[in-house]
C-alpha cells in the first residue's frame, strides 16, 4: 500500500495551498529540488571539474527516461520545453505532406507546423473527445504527418494511443506525440504504439519545474531524416574539437547542440526516480481515482463538466467545470489558497499524486456557489 501522505509530505507548496493546477505548472518534491541544487553546490565548490560526472548523470537519466517510455537512450534528446521538440520535429519533416492534428491542441502542437508551411487541417471533436473514426474521415491522399496530444490540456480527453497508432499505420502517416499533459503520469510505450517523434515539458505532471523537456525520435526517423540544427556536441567525438569534422552522433544526442542545462536535467532525473519508486501503475490509478471522485463531487452538485467523462479510457487527472465568470472564481478562490486554471471554457482541476481527498472536497466546496448546472 502506497503511503501517500507520505508522498504528499514531499511537497512543501501543499502545506500552504490546495493545489490543483499541475496542468500549469507543478509544485515539486524536495528531492527534485535538491538534486538542482546540488549541482549549484557542486560549481560553487568544485567548478567544473565534475563535470564527467555530471555527464555520467545525464547518461544515466536518459537512459531512465527512455525506460519510462520505452525508448532507447539513443532515441532521446534533453530539450528545454515542447515547443523546443515540436521545431525540431516539424523541420525534420519539412516537405513530407499535410498535417491531421486536433482542433483545441495547444499552440506548441500547430504553430511550428505552421510556421514552416505545412498544410494542416485539424479535426473537429465530438462531445470533448476525438473518436478516432473522425479523425480518419480527415485522411486523404496528401495526409503525411498525424499531431496529437496524449492528453488534451483545454478538456482532460485522453487518447487512446493504441488505436490512434493503428490509425496512423494503416494510413502511413508519420505518428508525433505531444505528451506534455501525460508524461510520467499514464502510460505511454513508443515502440508497441509507433509513435515516431515525442515531445514533452517536464514542467507540468512530470514535476520537474521549468527549463527542462524531451524529444524522442526513433532511430528509424533518425536514419531517415536530417536534424535541422548541429553544434560541436553533435559529433561522435566532440572533444576533438575540430572545426570541420562532421562525423555525426548516431543518436537523437545529435540535436543536443552544445553544453547541457544541468540543474535541469537532475531535476527531472530525480523526479523520475520518485516515479519509479512509486510505481507508474500506482500513479495512474491515484489520478484517476482522485479525478473519478471530483467527477462525482460535482455530479452531486449538477455542475456541467467540460470534459469527456463518460467513458473511463477517455479520462485523465484533468477535468473542467463551468462557472460563472471564471476569471473572476478563480481568482477568488486563489484568496482562499485553492490553485486552479481558467481553461477550455471553465476552471480546470487538475489531480497529482500529492493531492488528496481533501483537497478536492475543499475546491469543490469553494465552487459550488459559482457552479452552472
Ligand atoms: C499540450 C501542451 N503542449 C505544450 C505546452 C507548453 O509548451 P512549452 O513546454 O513549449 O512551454 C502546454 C502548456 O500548457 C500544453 O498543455
Amino acid at each position: 500500500m502506497t503511503d501517500w501522505k507520505k508522498i504528499r509530505d514531499k511537497f512543501p507548496a501543499l502545506k500552504e495551498y490546495c493545489y490543483l493546477n499541475c496542468a500549469e505548472g507543478s509544485p515539486i518534491a524536495e528531492e527534485v529540488a535538491g538534486a538542482a541544487k546540488n549541482y549549484y553546490d557542486g560549481m560553487k565548490a568544485h567548478g567544473d571539474l565534475i563535470y564527467e560526472e555530471w555527464l555520467d548523470r545525464v547518461n544515466q537519466i536518459r537512459r531512465d527516461v527512455a525506460d519510462y517510455i520505452g525508448a532507447d537512450s539513443d532515441e532521446i534528446a534533453f530539450t528545454t520545453n515542447t515547443s523546443s521538440g515540436m521545431n525540431v520535429i516539424s523541420q525534420m519533416l519539412r516537405g513530407e505532406g499535410d498535417v491531421i492534428t486536433m482542433r483545441d491542441e495547444f499552440p506548441s502542437s500547430t504553430l511550428p507546423w505552421l510556421h514552416n508551411g505545412y498544410p494542416v487541417r485539424f479535426v473537429e471533436p465530438v462531445d470533448y473527445s476525438y473518436p478516432i473514426s473522425k479523425i480518419e474521415d480527415e485522411v486523404d491522399s496528401k495526409s503525411r504527418i498525424l499531431v496529437s496530444s496524449h492528453i488534451q490540456y483545454a478538456t482532460g480527453f485522453r487518447q487512446d494511443l493504441d488505436k490512434l497508432s493503428e490509425l496512423a499505420k494503416r494510413h502511413q502517416l508519420y505518428f508525433v506525440l505531444n505528451a506534455t499533459q501525460s508524461f510520467g503520469t499514464f502510460p505511454i510505450d513508443v515502440k508497441k504504439q509507433g509513435v515516431d517523434f515525442l515531445c514533452s515539458t517536464g514542467l507540468k505532471w512530470t514535476m520537474s519545474g521549468y527549463g527542462i523537456g524531451i524529444c524522442f525520435v526513433s532511430k528509424e526517423m533518425q536514419e531517415r531524416f536530417k536534424f535541422p540544427a548541429v553544434g560541436w556536441k553533435s559529433v561522435e567525438d566532440p572533444d576533438l574539437m575540430d572545426n570541420t569534422n562532421s562525423e555525426w552522433k548516431h543518436s537523437a544526442q545529435m540535436m543536443e547542440t552544445g553544453c547541457l542545462h544541468f540543474p535541469n536535467i537532475f531535476a527531472l532525473g530525480a523526479a523520475i526516480d520518485l516515479f519509479n519508486q512509486i510505481g507508474p501503475e500506482n500513479i495512474t490509478h491515484r489520478i484517476l481515482e482522485l479525478s473519478q471522485y471530483a467527477v462525482r463531487k460535482l455530479q452531486a452538485l449538477r455542475a456541467t463538466l467540460l470534459s469527456p467523462i463518460a467513458a473511463e479510457e477517455t479520462r485523465s487527472g484533468t477535468l473542467v467545470v463551468k462557472v460563472r465568470k471564471p476569471e473572476d472564481v478563480k481568482l477568488e478562490l486563489r484568496k482562499k489558497g485553492i490553485i486552479l486554471s481558467k481553461r477550455g471554457g471553465g476552471l480546470r482541476i487538475s489531480c497529482h499524486i500529492y493531492n488528496n481527498f481533501e483537497d478536492i472536497d475543499r475546491c469543490v466546496e469553494a465552487l459550488k456557489p459559482h457552479l452552472i448546472a
